[in-house]
């Protein structure tokens, strides 16, 4: 994974990559480092840790450049250390090379490199140690790009490389495959990145690479190669917006973001309103199978959208993470409509499916907050969401909006099929009214110094409010480092149930009346065995049976999960908060992950 920028263009192009490196965090932050021309010699500083490390580290330098490269890195290949943060660099200092992907053959080229001493544990460094070694000092660009080629065509796996080399001062040069890479075009100015966001601020001017492009960047030229041709690609201008990038008020992003559910769900729906859904009406009258994948968060939304096509409108529908969905080999043919979940549009295991998908003529659809990403470019139809930029890797606001594009999807769904609907988009729409802010509910905050230490916290649900207990443990876990689990409420007797002791705290859900009394029953399981009973539930009469009750607002039941899921996003970071950890970045995490 990782995330990649190269800038060539004014004098400041340190100050450029380091602040769009802050805003590629999200796809590692690991270590970092950048390279530049120093004279005329290739030099990189790097930095484990945030990019505020690196930038403390260069603010003694204060170097003017106006070309420079950087990365932001989610480890892969050997640990998480100063020799293997990128730029990687040949023997000689000659090439610096930043990287994106996984090279699977990494090992094999290694050992087909005799003499070099190889400083770090990374595939990166083989394919900078290669380039060094097969292009000299005096080659032009022509030879340089040919030799460049040449050594693309031996890696195997995924690529999206940014290289300077020493004989050109005023060159980038970059090649793609398989991981992402745009250009933002500028006016004496261009760069090469992993995504707009590192350089939104500067231009909005972006052309898509496609796989196997290569070629390089200058102040005034954007060269573009496939498998030896000069091409032209496309300038597209992107919609995305630069000021949404702010944290404002808040104290980190995910409670900003949080605050903004009620936001993402608006605006998703007023797009979705003017959005003509008429090809993917005709695929639904006449589909065979549904399937859904997504991974993590987007899972889970997607395992919403089944409960209730199926529970209210009695439709089946087959869903998978998509790191299983692509290996099961589903019977997915030319008559299955194929719906990908992903807020990034970049996530590698959900492109895996849509790729499987595609290769069986299958019509697939894409529900994604980036529309720009790869995704994007992929499918047949794409239900944009419009919940605006998520920085904080726990994925919160974006959440409720695919649950928005989800129902509209259900609504559109009924009213093709001729079936009752089970909420209006007016209803809907209501609910991001109740949803904006950041409530903080005063009994939570009371409550969680009791179990902040607990090595252990139990979720617990029936119907739907399974599906939010997972999302709800998810949540906590990811960002608070505390072992969550979620369980079905009637599955606790079946194994789960000799983890309760006196000490246990249980977050239970009850937003379905039909199961309301099966669900009390299990919780008085719980309390037999001294469990504490965290109860979340818009049944204010439920109360006595819960040690703590947390009322939720009542709304139609099929539309409580964008209420319940509220005071679980809150849970997960007000307990980060109390242990004085980051919400926006866990540990060993990124924001998106570009390798399956
Ligand atoms: C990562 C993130 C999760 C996210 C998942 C899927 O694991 O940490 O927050 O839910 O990827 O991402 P996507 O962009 O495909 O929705």
């Amino acid at each position: 994974m990782c995330g990649i920028v190269g800038y060539v263009g004014g004098d400041n192009a340190l100050d450029i990559v380091l602040n769009g490196l802050k805003n590629l965090e999200y796809r590692g932050y690991d270590s970092s480092g950048v390279a530049y021309f120093n004279k005329n010699n290739l030099v990189f500083k790097k930095s484990v840790g945030e990019i505020k490390n690196l930038q403390q580290k260069l603010e003694k330098t204060n170097l003017k450049k106006t070309v420079v490269l950087g990365h932001t890195r989610w480890a892969t290949h050997g640990e998480n250390n100063l020799k293997n943060a990128h730029p990687h660099c040949d023997k000689n200092k000659e090439v610096m090379l930043v990287h994106n992907g996984i090279i699977e053959n990494y090992i094999k080229l290694k050992n087909e490199l005799k003499n070099v001493n190889f400083l770090s544990q990374t595939d990166t460094e083989v394919v900078a140690q290669i380039l060094g070694r097969e292009i000299s000092f005096f080659d032009d660009k022509k030879v340089v790009l040919n030799k460049f080629l040449k050594v693309l065509k031996k890696l195997k796996g995924s690529y999206a490389f940014a290289v300077l080399f020493k004989q050109f001062d005023d060159k980038i040069f970059f090649a793609k495959q398989k991981s992402p890479l745009i250009i933002g075009v500028g006016q004496n100015f261009n760069f090469v990145a992993s995504d707009i966001s590192a350089f939104l601020k500067h231009t909005k001017k972006v052309i898509n690479l496609e796989d196997g492009d290569y070629g390089y960047i200058s102040k005034k030229e954007i060269k573009i190669f496939n498998n030896g041709k000069e091409i032209s690609r496309k300038t597209a201008i992107v919609a995305d917006n630069f000021d949404e990038i702010n944290i404002g008020k808040h104290s980190s992003f995910m409670e900003k973001e949080i605050s903004e559910g009620g936001y993402a769900i608006k605006n998703t729906l007023l797009h979705l309103k003017n959005l003509d859904f008429s090809k993917l009406k005709k695929v639904i009258k006449g589909c065979d199978k549904i399937f859904v994948t997504a991974c993590g968060t987007a899972l889970h939304a997607g395992m919403i959208f089944k409960y209730i096509l199926e529970t209210k409108c009695k439709i089946d529908v087959i869903l998978d993470c998509a790191s299983e969905f692509r290996y099961k080999n589903f019977l997915v043919t030319k008559k299955s409509l194929c719906i990908f979940i992903s807020q990034s549009g970049e996530t590698a295991d959900t492109l895996s499916c849509v790729l499987y998908a595609k290769k069986k003529k299958a019509f697939c659809v894409a529900i994604t907050n980036v529309l720009s990403s790869r995704i994007t470019k992929m499918v047949d139809f794409v239900v944009p969401t419009f919940a605006g930029i998520e920085v904080s890797v726990a994925s919160t606001k974006a959440y409720l909006a695919q649950l928005c594009a989800l129902y509209y999807l259900i609504y559109v769904f009924c009213d093709v099929l001729k079936l009752k609907k089970p909420f209006s988009v007016e209803d809907i729409f209501a609910l991001s009214k109740i949803l904006n802010n950041f409530c903080q509910d005063k009994n939570l905050l009371k409550i969680i110094p009791n179990f902040i230490n607990n090595k252990s916290l139990f979720f617990v649900g029936r119907g739907q409010d399974y599906l939010l207990a997972l999302e709800g443990a998810l949540k906590l876990k990811e960002i608070s480092y505390i072992h969550c689990e979620a369980f079905a409420g009637g599955e606790l007797k079946h194994g789960s149930l000799s983890l309760i002791d006196e000490k246990s705290y249980v977050f239970s859900l009850i937003t379905q009346k039909k199961l309301a009394d099966k669900m009390l029953s299990n919780i008085v399981e719980m309390k037999s065995r001294g469990a504490k009973i965290i109860l979340f539930s818009q049944f204010k009469n439920l109360k006595d049976n819960a040690t703590y009750f947390i009322p939720l607002k009542k709304v139609k039941e099929s539309l409580m999960p964008f209420i319940a899921i509220k005071p679980l996003q809150e849970l997960a970071l007000l307990c980060t908060k109390q242990k004085g950890l980051n919400p926006d970045k866990p540990r060993n995490l990124a924001k998106s992950v570009t390798v399956e």
